[in-house]
């Protein structure tokens, strides 16, 4: 057994945990001097006019603030004018920020982009260099590597899903023809600190707690699955699933079920440390193209691909297992026997029958209550299909697709 784990941030989990930000910030200021700025990234303008953002102003009152409102996936434009702004404030002199994400994934992802990119912006404009663009930096588009700087950067998720506040990259998104959604990562990049409060999601509209609580779903499985997960990988999945299990039914039914809010923040919180340690599967290699090119909401793309995708992941490990085809029959074994692990957990949660078909009735239950749109809703047609299928790329899908097979998958949901 031989296997690295990544950086994690200090965690702060639970009811009330807001209230630590704080003090949070002034531990750090007592070791590395104080900090000149706070720079609050935020979501769309609903949760800025509502009751938590004023606890967050009032708990910050006194220092120096720059807010920004991010209100779609972060573009590198929105990236490099907040950074532009920050260095701008910061000035000349010694001055140090402190970053503070507090959203969904976009929200949290363009506050760990601009934490990532304000040293950088105040080394190069304060010997006066040109400033590089978040794009210089992003994997498969910019030709620059990451250095790893980074601002202080504390992540508070708003809503359980992408699992970001426990990763290392910043997904970065133009949005269009010709259009991407790629990585700014690095090990640095984690934040240092997670604050995941359950209560801030309680407001969070059913229609995306429930995509993004497939995403979590859909990470946790397709971490669990990948033939990189490290036993502590597995653990941690097995957890995560079975608090998914007990949570997101329930949560659907209720919105204000804090337990249930809070099953949702700690199975998303498990999902970002699981794949940012084992990578993900199919419905993730998908997930990427169709989101750079159409506005179709991560969580729902994850949603609607999930069952497909385990039932076509199921039925192929199931002949690899009988023929030794395309993978190594006990490796398929291994494989389905975690697909039914994972069924059984589910089971003793959601009441579901156990093993693979377990799992997969499952599955179907939670689309089936998240009723999801379907690809067409955002302008997904047959055409595109192919070009998004070869556009599919993963090394972590428990055993490798074909074209055709990444064709099925997205015409199974247009
Ligand atoms: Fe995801």
């Amino acid at each position: 057994m031989r296997f690295t784990f990544a950086r994690e941030p200090r965690l702060e989990f639970g009811p009330g945990s807001l209230a630590s930000l704080p003090r949070i910030l002034a531990e750090r200021e007592s070791v590395e001097g104080p900090f000149s700025l706070v720079v609050l990234v935020t979501g769309g303008a609903s949760f800025r006019s509502g009751p938590k953002y004023a606890e967050i102003l009032a708990a910050l009152a006194g220092r120096r603030l720059l807010e920004f409102s991010c209100p779609g996936e972060p573009s590198p434009d929105f990236v490099d004018r907040a950074v532009a702004a920050v260095a701008a404030a910061l000035g000349a002199g010694e001055g140090r920020c402190a970053v503070v994400g507090i959203g969904g994934g976009s929200a949290m992802d363009a506050g760990k982009a601009v934490a990532a990119l304000v040293p950088v912006a105040l080394r190069e404009s304060r010997a006066g260099r040109p400033v590089p663009s978040v794009q210089d930096y992003l994997e498969g588009v910019g030709t620059k590597e990451p250095e790893g700087l980074t601002a202080f950067y504390a992540a508070v998720p708003t809503t359980a899903g992408t699992g970001t506040e426990a990763t290392k990259n910043a997904v970065i998104s133009r949005v269009g023809p010709g259009g991407f959604k790629k990585s700014l990562r690095h090990d640095a990049y984690c934040p240092a600190v997670a604050i995941v409060d359950p209560e801030l999601a309680l407001g969070c509209p059913r229609s995306v707690g429930a995509a993004s609580g497939l995403d979590a779903f859909t990470q946790l499985l397709e971490a669990y699955l990948s033939p990189a997960a490290s036993p502590i990988v597995e653990a941690l999945c097995e957890s995560g699933i079975a608090a998914f299990g007990r949570s997101f039914l329930p949560m659907l039914a209720d919105g204000s079920d804090l337990e249930a809010r809070s099953g949702m923040a700690y199975a998303a919180y498990l999902s970002g440390i699981a794949l940012a340690n084992a990578g993900l599967g199919s419905v993730h290699a998908l997930a990427s193209p169709v989101g750079g090119r159409f506005p179709a909401p991560h969580g729902v793309v994850c949603g609607l691909l999930l069952g497909p995708a385990a039932r076509l992941n199921i039925d192929l490990l199931a002949e690899a297992a009988r023929t030794g085809d395309r993978l190594d029959r006990r490796a398929a074994e291994a494989a389905l026997a975690k697909y039914g692990r994972a069924g059984g957990i589910l089971g003793g949660t959601s009441g579901a029958s156990d093993g693979c078909d377990g799992l997969l009735e499952a599955v179907g239950r939670f689309e089936a209550a998240a009723a999801l749109p379907r690809l067409a809703a955002y302008g997904v047609s047959r055409e595109d299909v192919p070009s998004l299928a070869a556009a599919a790329a993963t090394k972590t899908n428990p055993l490798p697709l074909g074209a055709a097979e990444y064709e099925s998958l997205i015409l199974s949901v247009l």
